[in-house]
């Protein structure tokens, strides 16, 4: 597959056209950013580390049958990707207390929740990723009715499938962000998982090994990654 043109350079990834007018390269720079680009650093081999994290985690969720964007790891840091129509609306499920929600509420963190929350917010730097609901999503044409609740779905399918493997590996999924297209009219999964959007814990220590320990200035951030990555049996390049 031939990489064309750059179409789009994001914070962290840049997306490139290909021969195939249905499929992307997605390219995973080693740019770090936090806070909507107000924290922005590089972190070496964080493109590789996230583009081959990315690429487990959305087998494990293919195999789960949900549908995804990834089509296959064409380098070390980049990705072969479905072209998908994004929805601007940004999916969060919540197993832990953390973050925003507790800024919001003034609950502590590290509560349980059960059920999980499920929250909506719009994809929108300037205006800090506020928060949003179905309605809004509607009215304001962002997605469906029909869009919105595959969404929700889709996104606690994936909480079933990540939460079971999280834990079976010694850690605990707190919280993640998941971002979804629309391809030949389906709902499918895109952009990334990885340690950069989402919390995980250690089970026993609840040590942070995610994105919190660039937010936080805690150090040894792509040492974390790659360990959440080992203990759930992915092998780096
Ligand atoms: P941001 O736009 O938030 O700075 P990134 O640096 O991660 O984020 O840039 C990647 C961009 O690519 C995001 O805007 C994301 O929504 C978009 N994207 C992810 N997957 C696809 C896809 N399959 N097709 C089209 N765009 C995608
Ligand atoms: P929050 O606590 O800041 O609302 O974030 C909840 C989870 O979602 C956390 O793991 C970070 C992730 N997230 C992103 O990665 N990018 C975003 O734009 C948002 C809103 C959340
Ligand atoms: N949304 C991401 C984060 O909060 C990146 C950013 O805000 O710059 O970590």
């Amino acid at each position: 597959m031939e990489k064309r043109e750059e179409l789009y350079a994001g914070k962290a990834k840049s997306v490139y056209r290909t021969d195939d007018p249905n499929l992307f390269v997605l390219e995973f720079r080693d740019d770090t950013s936090a806070f909507d680009g107000q924290k922005v650093e590089q972190l070496n081999r964080k493109g590789r580390v996230n583009n081959q994290f990315n690429a487990f985690i959305m087998e494990k969720l293919a195999a789960a049958g949900i549908p995804t964007h990834f089509e296959g790891l064409l380098s070390p840091h980049e990705s072969l990707v479905k072209k998908l129509d994004m929805i601007p609306v940004e999916c969060v499920v919540r197993n832990i207390s953390a973050g925003s929600l507790c800024r919001r509420l003034g609950v502590e963190e590290g509560l349980e929740l059960t059920p999980p929350t499920y929250e909506l917010f719009l994809k929108n730097d300037a205006l800090h990723d506020p928060m949003v609901n179905e309605a809004i999503s509607i009215s304001l044409g962002w997605a469906t009715a029909d869009e919105l609740e595959q969404m929700k779905v889709l996104t606690y399918k994936v909480n079933d499938v990540l939460k079971t493997l999280f834990d079976q590996a010694g850690m605990l999924l707190v919280d993640y962000k998941l971002e979804f297209g629309r391809a030949d009219g389906t709902i499918v999964l895109g952009d990334e998982f990885s340690p950069d959007g989402c919390r995980i814990w250690d089970k026993d220590t609840r040590t942070k090994m995610d994105k919190d320990r660039f937010r936080q200035g805690l150090g040894d951030v792509i040492e974390a990654y790659e360990e959440v990555g080992h203990r759930l049996g992915m092998q780096f390049n």
